[in-house]
């Protein structure tokens, strides 16, 4: 594995990286977006989870294009923090805290959206429970529950905005200081607007 792995290195990265953005990352943002219907009100919400559930291929589409590539994802994203080099303390670049804050919220990431997955998909389906507007409700009223989601999503929402910065720079497409510091406000721009976005959805249960 580990010569393997040398020898794809480049390869490995690069399908790592671009995973994180297409499909994880835009499903992510599908997610949130979905879930604050829940601001309209349990009515305007079980009608938009009905829809999605009643999708033909449902199964198939969330095999290839979310459970995979984000257990791709993860798998060697956990191979890659062997290689963590934490400088944060001994340099006081803002950067390198961000390198160890991509790292310390893709494990928070991890924990919790292994959590979300067992609770409201996997369990719902063995026990054939509906998922529904009360059903979240019902989970949010636990203050611990509660706080939990709540650092659960802002810790993806970091990762995924900040990602979104590394992989501009890894592709090439952000080359210069100039471009990257550009970047950095778009991409603080879009993890405040995101993190918005699904604590009011969360919020909408309570
Ligand atoms: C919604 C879930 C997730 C999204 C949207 C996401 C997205 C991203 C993005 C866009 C990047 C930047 C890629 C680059 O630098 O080119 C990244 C990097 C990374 N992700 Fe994730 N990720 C998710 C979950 C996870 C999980 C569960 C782990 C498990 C530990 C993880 C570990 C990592 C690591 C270690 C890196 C840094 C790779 C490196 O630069 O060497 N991610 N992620």
């Amino acid at each position: 594995m580990r010569e393997w792995l040398k020898k794809n290195n480049f390869l490995v990265r690069k399908i790592h990286s671009l995973l994180g953005i297409f499909p994880v990352g835009v499903f992510l943002t599908e997610h949130l977006i979905t879930n604050s219907f829940a601001t309209f009100g349990p009515e305007v919400y079980n009608e938009k989870i009905e829809w999605i559930q009643s999708m033909p291929y449902l199964f198939a589409l969330e095999v290839g294009f979310i459970f995979v590539p984000l257990l791709f994802h993860a798998l060697f994203g956990f191979v890659f923090l062997w290689a963590w080099k934490d400088n944060s303390s001994r340099y006081r670049y803002a950067r390198n805290w961000l390198y160890t804050l991509q790292r310390v919220t893709g494990i928070i990431a991890f924990v919790f959206i292994g959590y979300h997955v067992w609770e409201f998909r996997i369990e719902t389906a063995l026990n054939g429970k509906p998922v529904d507007f009360e059903l979240v409700a019902n989970e949010m009223v636990n203050i611990r529950a509660f706080l939990f989601y709540i650092v659960g999503i802002s810790a993806t929402v970091f990762h995924f905005t900040n990602g979104i910065w590394s992989f501009l720079v890894h592709w090439g497409i952000t080359v210069g200081p100039k471009s990257q510091r550009i970047a950095g406000y778009v991409c603080a721009g879009l993890g405040v607007a995101l993190l918005y976005i699904g604590l009011d959805a969360l919020w909408a249960f309570r």
